[in-house]
C-alpha cells in the first residue's frame, strides 16, 4: 500500500513539473504581435546576436530586414521570430532571371529553414513611386522568379512573395471609400495585384502620418494623426468614422484594390513610425510626439483592432524602426525613426522595458534554459526512481 501511494505522489509530482515546464513555454509563446523594421543603414549598431536578445526581451516576435544578411538570420536561429527579408532594388533586375532567382532562394531562404522562420520576402522596396522605369517594368518578373523558384522547391506555402509600396501610389486617399491609384501606376499595379491573387500574398505598404502632418500641420489635426481622442472624420459615402489618419490610409488602399477588382487581398502595413528630432522646417518631429504614435499604435495592436471598413481583421504593423540609423541621407528625420539608440538606451519611454545584452553575453546563449533542464533531469529521474 505504501508503495502505491509512493506511486501516486510521484506521479502527481511529475505532472506539475510538467505543467510548470510547458506554463514556461506557453508564456513565451504570448508575445506581442507588434513587428519591427531592422534597418542597419548605420555604423554603430550592435551585434545581431545582441539585437536578437533585445528583441526577445522586448518579446517581438515579427522582424523585417530589408536584405537577407547571414548574420542576423544566423544570430536569430531557432528564436520563433518570424522573418520578412527582402531584395533591395538593385537586384530586382538580376532576379528576373529565374535561374538566378532559383539560386538566391537556395542560397538566402533554404539554408536557415525551418530554424529560422523567414515567411515573406519583399522583392524590392517603393519601387512604383520612384523614378526608375526599368525597375518598374522588371518588379513583376522579379517577384514572378522568385515566386516560381519557391514552388520548384515546395516552399511557396511556407514563404510568402510581396513587394513594399509607399502612399504615394495613390492618386486619391480622401475619403477612403474613393482610394485609388495614380493613373500611371495603375498598369503595374493590374497584374501585380492578380500575381497577389493567385499567389496569396499580402499587399504591403508603408504609411507615415507624419508627412502628411508635417506638410500641412495647420489644417491637419494632431490628435488625429497622433491617435489622441479627437472627433475624427466620417467617410461621406460609406459614414465609417476614422478617428486616425493611419487607418484611413489603411482603408484608402483596399478601396484602391477593390476598384482593380480584387476584394480578398490582405493589406499589410509595413512600415509606419514617427521620428523624435528633425531639421527645423520638420514641424512635430518631437520625442513626445514619437512616443504618443508609437505609444498609442502598440495599444491598439494589442486590442487586435481593425480599420473601420474591415473591423474584424487586426492590423498588422512593422514598426519602423528598431535603432536610429546614422547612415541614412536625407533630412535629419530619417535618422531618428528608432525606438532604441544603438546602445540599448530607449530613445522615449512606452512602455517596451527590453535590455540589450553586454558585450560578453548573447540570445542564443544554452544558458537561459537551465531551469527547463533541471526540471526535465527531475522528472527523468523521478519517473526513474519509480521503475
Ligand atoms: C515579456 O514577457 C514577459 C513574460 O510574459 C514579461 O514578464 C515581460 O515584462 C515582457 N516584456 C516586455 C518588454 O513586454
Ligand atoms: C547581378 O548579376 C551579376 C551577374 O551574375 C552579378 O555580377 C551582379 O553582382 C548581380 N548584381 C547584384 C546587385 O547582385
Ligand atoms: C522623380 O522626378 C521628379 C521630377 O524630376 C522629382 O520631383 C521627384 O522627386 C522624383 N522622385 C523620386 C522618388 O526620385
Ligand atoms: C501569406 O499571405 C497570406 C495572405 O495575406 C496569409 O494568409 C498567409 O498566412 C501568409 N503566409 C505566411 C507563411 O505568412
Amino acid at each position: 500500500m505504501a508503495m502505491e501511494k509512493n506511486r501516486v505522489f510521484s506521479l502527481l509530482i511529475v505532472l506539475v513539473l510538467w505543467f510548470m515546464i510547458s506554463g514556461k513555454f506557453l508564456q513565451t509563446a504570448e508575445s506581442l504581435t507588434v513587428g519591427i523594421n531592422y534597418g542597419q543603414i548605420a555604423n554603430n549598431l550592435p551585434s545581431p546576436t545582441r539585437v536578437a536578445g533585445l528583441v526577445s526581451s522586448l518579446n517581438i516576435s515579427k522582424v523585417k530586414l530589408y536584405d537577407a544578411d547571414p548574420n542576423v538570420l544566423r544570430a536569430f536561429l531557432n528564436s520563433q521570430v518570424e522573418f520578412v527579408i527582402g531584395i533591395g532594388n538593385e537586384n530586382v533586375a538580376n532576379m528576373t532571371d529565374y535561374s538566378k532567382a532559383l539560386s538566391w532562394v537556395q542560397n538566402h531562404i533554404q539554408p536557415y529553414l525551418p530554424r529560422t522562420r523567414i515567411t515573406c520576402v519583399t522583392v524590392g522596396n517603393e519601387v512604383y513611386s520612384g523614378n526608375d522605369t526599368t525597375l518598374k517594368s522588371n518588379l513583376l518578373p522579379a517577384m514572378q522568379s522568385i515566386y516560381a523558384a519557391l514552388v520548384a522547391l515546395g516552399l511557396n506555402k511556407q514563404v510568402n512573395v510581396t513587394t513594399a509600396h509607399s502612399v504615394a501610389i495613390l492618386g486619391n486617399s480622401y475619403p477612403p471609400s474613393a482610394g485609388s491609384f495614380r493613373s500611371d501606376v495603375a498598369e503595374f499595379i493590374q497584374p501585380l495585384l492578380n500575381f497577389h491573387a493567385m499567389a496569396n500574398s499580402p499587399f504591403l505598404i508603408n504609411v507615415y502620418p507624419f508627412f502628411a502632418y508635417k506638410d500641412n500641420p495647420d489644417s491637419i489635426s494632431l490628435d488625429y494623426v497622433l491617435f489622441r481622442p479627437n472627433s475624427g472624420i466620417t467617410d461621406p459615402n460609406t459614414n465609417l468614422n476614422y478617428d486616425n489618419m493611419l487607418y484611413a490610409q489603411v482603408d484608402s488602399v483596399y478601396s484602391a484594390i477593390s476598384t482593380m477588382g480584387h476584394q480578398n487581398i490582405d493589406v499589410r502595413i509595413s512600415e509606419t513610425g514617427w521620428p523624435s528630432r528633425g531639421d527645423p522646417d520638420e514641424v512635430g518631429a518631437t520625442p513626445e510626439n514619437a512616443a504618443m504614435y508609437n505609444g498609442n499604435l502598440l495599444q491598439r495592436i494589442a486590442m487586435q483592432q481593425g480599420t473601420p471598413l474591415k473591423p474584424s481583421v487586426p492590423i498588422q504593423v512593422y514598426v519602423f524602426a528598431l535603432f536610429n540609423e546614422n547612415l541614412k541621407p536625407g533630412p535629419t528625420s530619417e535618422r531618428n525613426y528608432g525606438l532604441y539608440y544603438p546602445d540599448g538606451n530607449p530613445v522615449y519611454n512606452i512602455g517596451l522595458n527590453g535590455r540589450l545584452p553586454s558585450m560578453s553575453s548573447s540570445a542564443s546563449n544554452p544558458l537561459t534554459l537551465l531551469p527547463e533542464l533541471v526540471l526535465f533531469m527531475l522528472v527523468i529521474v523521478t519517473l526513474f526512481w519509480q521503475l
